[in-house]
């Protein structure tokens, strides 16, 4: 008797939370559940796993090791796929939309899905880049431009925002997220959610997000692609969970799973993160795609013997969509059948997969995705306008001795494989986006200094020499007052599947630059990367070295603005700039250690926290990036010396444009929780701003921190703020050094 009570109990228990969660939702998707409810009820059980399963729509959509490609078209028709991995083609979409909604038996629409990571058509700068223009705004503007060249393409969805925490450049992924900050890749997390899904999914400017990779893909071992992630769960909560539960609690319509295993459990098979944590912590209530036969790929990680219990552990950790693998389709009924997958499980997964698409308006007019006039959706003027914004606020300089900008007038010899190159600037994950329409450095540098004054030569290519090709740059350079050189890596050596063990600069384009250091002529490094990158020799040999990133589709606009002076740079790095790879992963937010290193820009053999042969400290830090003018922080003031928990903790700050240049520049806050439960950071970032100053200009900021930001993860793996001394500190980069202190109170 005993048991059957405690089962019935289980039972009440689990319904209760079924209703308790739909207690939670708001109207809108209180409808779409009522809707796809009334739909359930006439669905068979393989129509149920056919909304389960996602497929690519066409052979140039692979991402992964896959089978043979299926007849699409017979398996919509017979109700075996609810989505596709679609292309930017509106009447290809519509096509495959039409057997949906015209021949299958019930008539349920595809949800189309694209990687439109950082643009559409429009392709903007590779997400890192995005990231150090620290402009929460732009990014938005960026992601909702995306949407609607989306939409005029005929998709519904998108697999964005990226909100991997990486500190990691050697990991090729890194160029697609916010970099090493859980704080400002939650800030940009939610602005790209917003960006992509407005505050209406059912209208036609809008579509679906996805938080992906859950979880912590980021901190692969070793930088290597799809390598063990294996973390304790307060270093996970503390540093990677933040971006995807922000982005979550903005609203995110769609996760999607990682392919790394997590604490011993492939993220795809693990229902601790894909239900307790994402769903009773979180609250998320959309659905949760795979990633590329990542289902399947549990046989490999050897947690599963075959796709069948692929299936099931999938299944039964609540993953809705299966991308690709197949499995679901072809596993699950029999699972039902064996008792191993419960048919009320199913019905709950393809409920809130229906309720997506009832939001997205999918079920009121499929073909209002596509049905856009393209010529005046794509490359609006307007857009374009926010792409060369968003490159130039992007672009770091890192160096500049007397070098930029450069004059009216000024002899330019622009030199290197990147410099004219439209495909490269595009960086990875470029989905529709047209590299003929990239404007190059090298054109948009003629354009704003006449053609008669740029000199050019390509001098090699990305990896390998090219026969005259350093003798005809030097040649040019002798000609030119100033050389402009574009050197760093091509744009597929971004995103998945470009792991690198060697951060440095290709050693024909090192050659490159040591001949070109023979003219005497100042040298200005333009570095075309998606990573940070091992630059030692070149800040050493050039005169100023500004980071271009993959800037996209104005790349060359953006770079012409900064070289010239017209837009004054005003990027700051989000990832860490090593001394060497031997540092890494190298970042600001690091633990102080019990032997912390006396002076760490030197090497030491003193028995503390160091090398030997290399100092203590990155290249460049979290934060950094110059301009051409000079910022001056000064008159700390903490507000609430004495801040109850509950409470905000004020700090403000005067700034001075001190320099004869209007100009931008990016106010970071950061504190150090001194004594707590568990190691702490030596700093966490908790506030920035970005503000414009023009020549002489000062402003006071007022930082406002709720205590809540200063919440941990304690011993027992739960997350609050402690009573206890912190120090503050702001400026323009994660060395600031004007301090200051508060205490938090019980
Ligand atoms: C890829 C990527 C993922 C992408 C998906 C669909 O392998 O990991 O980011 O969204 O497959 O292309």
């Amino acid at each position: 008797m005993k048991k059957l009570l405690l089962s019935i109990i289980t039972i009440v228990a689990a319904g209760a939370s079924v209703v308790a969660a739909d207690r939670r939702l708001s109207a809108e998707e209180a409808e779409a559940f009522r809707f796809a409810d009334g739909l359930l009820r006439k669905m068979t059980l393989q129509e149920k796993i056919g909304q389960l399963q996602q497929f690519r729509a066409y052979t140039s959509d692979v991402t992964g090791p896959d089978g043979e490609p299926r007849n699409i078209d017979a398996a919509i028709r017979n109700g075996e796929v609810g989505s596709l991995i679609a292309g930017c083609q509106p009447q290809h979409n519509h096509r495959l939309q039409r057997i949906a909604v015209e021949e299958s038996r019930l008539g349920i629409p595809l949800i189309l899905g694209c990687d439109i990571i950082h643009g559409c058509r429009i392709t903007f700068p590779e997400n890192l880049a995005m990231s150090c223009s620290w402009d929460i705004q732009a990014i938005e503007q960026s992601a909702r431009i995306a949407a609607e060249e989306s939409v005029a393409s005929g998709l519904n969805w998108t697999f964005s925002p990226m909100c991997d925490i990486s500190a990691d450049p050697r990991w090729g992924r890194v160029s697609e997220g916010a970099g090493e900050d859980p704080y400002l890749g939650s800030k940009i997390a939610v602005a790209m959610v917003r960006g992509y899904q407005g505050d209406d999914l059912s209208s036609d400017k809008t579509i679906a997000a996805c938080v992906k990779h859950f979880a912590a893909y980021g901190a692969p071992q070793a930088g290597r692609e799809y390598h063990t992630v294996d973390m304790s769960e307060m270093m996970f909560r503390d540093r990677y969970l933040p971006p995807y539960a922000a982005a979550v609690k903005a609203g995110a319509a769609t996760v999607m799973t990682s392919f790394n295993d997590l604490m011993g459990v492939p993220a795809s098979g693990n229902r601790w993160l894909l239900y307790d944590v994402l769903r009773e912590e979180l609250g998320f209530r959309g659905f949760v795609v795979s990633d590329y036969t990542s289902i399947h790929e549990m046989v490999a990680h050897g947690v599963v013997a075959d796709g069948k219990e692929a299936a099931e552990l999938s299944l039964n950790a609540h993953l809705n969509m299966d991308m690709v693998s197949g499995d679901y389709l072809v596993y699950t009924e029999k699972l039902v059948r064996e008792g191993k997958v419960s048919e009320k499980l199913i019905n709950q997964l393809c409920r809130e997969v229906l309720a997506v698409k009832y939001r997205l308006g999918l079920f009121d007019d499929p073909f209002k995705y596509g049905s856009q006039n393209q010529e005046e959706a794509y490359f609006r003027p307007e857009n374009l306008a926010v792409a060369r914004k968003l490159a130039a606020e992007s672009m770091v300089l890192l160096k500049n001795e007397d070098a930029l900008p450069v004059a009216e007038g000024t002899k330019i010899a622009l030199i290197g494989p990147f410099a004219d190159s439209q495909g490269d600037q595009l960086g990875s994950w470029i989905a529709a986006g047209d590299a003929k329409r990239s404007i190059t450095f090298r054109k948009a540098l003629e354009e704003r200094y006449g053609a008669e004054n740029i000199l050019y030569a390509k001098g090699c290519e990305a990896e390998r020499a090219i026969e005259g090709g350093v003798d005809e740059a030097v040649k040019i350079a002798s000609q030119a007052d100033i050389v402009l050189v574009s050197m760093g890596l091509p744009g597929w050596h971004s995103g998945e599947a470009s792991a690198r063990s060697d951060i440095s600069v290709p050693a024909v384009q090192q050659e490159l630059l040591d001949a070109l250091k023979t003219t005497g002529r100042k040298i200005v490094v333009l570095l075309s990367t998606g990573r940070a990158m091992d630059i030692r020799n070149e800040v050493a040999k050039a005169d100023a070295v500004l980071v271009t990133w993959h800037g996209g589709t104005m790349a060359g606009p953006a770079v012409a603005d900064i070289i010239s002076g017209d837009k004054n740079p005003s990027g700051h790095l989000t990832l860490t700039f090593p001394h060497s790879v031997g540092q890494v992963p190298i970042h600001y937010n690091a633990k102080n250690t019990g032997r912390p290193s006396r002076n760490p820009y030197k090497p030491a053999a003193n028995y503390t926290s160091t090398y030997i042969d290399i100092p203590n400290v990155p290249l460049f830090p979290f934060g950094y990036g110059l301009s051409y003018t000079q910022f001056e922080y000064s008159d700390l003031k903490v507000l609430t010396p004495e801040v109850k928990i509950g409470g905000t903790v004020k700090v403000s700050v005067k700034v001075k444009n001190a320099g004869e240049r209007d100009g931008d520049d990016v106010a970071q806050l950061y504190v150090r929780d001194l004594v707590a439960e568990t190691t702490r950071p030596v700093r966490e970032l908790k506030g920035f701003e970005r503000l414009s100053l023009k020549a002489g200009e000062e402003r006071v900021l007022t930082f406002e921190i709720p205590t809540s930001e200063l919440a941990y993860c304690h011993r027992d793996n739960t997350v609050r703020e402690d009573a206890g001394e912190f120090k503050v500190w702001v400026g323009e980069d994660s060395n600031a050094s004007l301090e200051g202190e508060f205490a938090l109170k019980k």
